[in-house]
């Protein structure tokens, strides 16, 4: 692909689309800094080079009701992004109005806007051609440093870029990282590869898990979703949360992946899903009846671990237990421990197991932590995405 290496920013206003959607703290506050960091890179490319910034992105999905909308706006989120380059950012209050277009109009070198929450404008969600014409208008070159956002046909994403000529469209270098990352995944992993996968619920990992297996050695499971699988291998789970309406899925899952996929041997019980329960472990796939499964066992922790230490290449998505609960925690930091000890390729993503990395401090010591939730689980269940179509290859 094209990248913010190949434009001439020199002096060029650069409109670059990146994914500003963090979690906020009920004060407004920016709650998680990740994404903002992450493009700083590309961010510090352009206005090292001469180029001046006009940043994009949605936070959230406002309702379209002004009243309600309030807490969508991206002000806190241009302070933080001020404090973390160290430069003045002005913030508009519009995308694409009179605000908007006169800051652009006097963005010198070197200077950074920030416009409006995009998703403030009904012609963002419907890909409008207007709308993206309007915004296009501001800026002389297109980025997307929005990785988050790929998977997204928006008009940021998609009309936007489109109204460039194709020698102005690239994306940043948090895209490209993450592109890199998917295509060891994908198409290029050292053996053995290992995937893990954990979550509540198997629907939303389907196809996921049907691509991977089709490329993993070894596909290790654990969260809830282990319930389901569990008892539709026939076995009484008690209390665990199952997707009762979803068995058929999961044994056509284990039919489809035979001795690749690995369940816990042991679990974490409870009494309760909550703090304060009693808890005790129990070896095998049967969970006592009014007992709740919360976390792989001691067993599966050193049996995961091992894996994951003598493999070339290891994804993981989703926690092994309800981890924000310490009591339940442990298997979900024993694999973030394993993953961060390993010299394999180890790549984190797809929103909670990427947020565990963080909390236990492991973030640095994996190769990779995705930006992305559903754009980073879309990649891999095998999916291309007509946000990067539109950016030209090299050459
Ligand atoms: C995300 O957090 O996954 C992206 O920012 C996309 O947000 P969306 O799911 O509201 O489109």
């Amino acid at each position: 692909k094209q990248t913010v290496r190949d434009l001439d920013v020199k002096g060029k206003k650069v409109l670059v689309r990146v994914d500003f959607n963090v979690p906020q703290a009920k004060d407004g506050e920016v709650a998680d800094d990740r994404r903002i960091r992450a493009a700083l890179p590309t961010l510090n490319d352009i206005l090292g080079r001469g180029g001046s910034l006009i940043l994009v992105s949605h936070l959230g999905r406002p309702t379209g009701d002004p009243a309600k909308d309030e807490p969508f706006r991206l002000n806190k989120v241009a302070e933080k992004l001020s404090e973390l380059i160290g430069k003045p950012v002005k913030k508009v209050n519009d995308t694409v109005g009179p605000e908007a277009e006169a800051a652009a109009k006097q963005l010198a070198p070197g200077g950074i806007l920030v416009l409006e929450n995009v998703r403030f404008n009904k012609g963002e969600k419907k890909g409008d051609v207007e709308f993206a014409k309007k915004l296009a208008g501001l800026a002389d070159a297109y980025v997307n440093d929005a990785f988050g956002t790929c998977h997204r046909d928006e008009a940021s994403m998609v009309a936007v870029p489109e109204q460039f000529p194709t020698g102005h469209r690239a994306i940043g270098f948090l895209v490209e990282k993450e592109l890199q990352i998917l295509d060891t995944l994908l198409a290029n992993p050292k053996s053995p590869y290992v995937a893990v996968m954990g979550g509540a619920k198997v629907s939303d990992k389907i196809l996921v898990i049907e691509n991977l297996l089709k490329k993993v050695d070894k596909l290790l499971v654990g969260g809830a979703m282990t319930y389901t699988f569990l008892r539709a291998q026939g076995h009484s789970v008690g209390n665990s949360r199952v997707e009762a309406d979803k068995l058929d899925v999961a044994k056509h899952v284990l039919e489809l992946a035979g001795p690749k996929l690995v369940l816990p041997v042991d679990h974490l019980i409870a009494d309760k899903p909550a703090a304060g329960a009693e808890t005790k472990v129990v070896d095998g796939p049967t969970i006592p009846e009014g007992w709740f499964g919360m976390d792989i066992g001691p067993k599966t922790i050193e049996l995961y671990s091992q894996v994951i230490k003598d493999a070339g290449t290891v994804v993981w998505n989703g926690p092994m237990g309800m981890f924000e609960v310490e009591a339940f925690a442990k298997g979900t930091k024993a694999v973030a421990q394993a993953m961060a000890d390993s010299s394999a390729v180890t790549a984190v993503g797809g929103g909670e197991s990427a947020e565990a990395v963080e909390k236990f401090g492991l973030a640095e010591k994996v190769s990779h932590v995705s930006t992305g939730g559903g754009a980073f689980l879309e990649s891999l269940e095998g999916k291309s995405f007509n946000s990067l179509k539109v950016i030209p290859e090299r050459g």
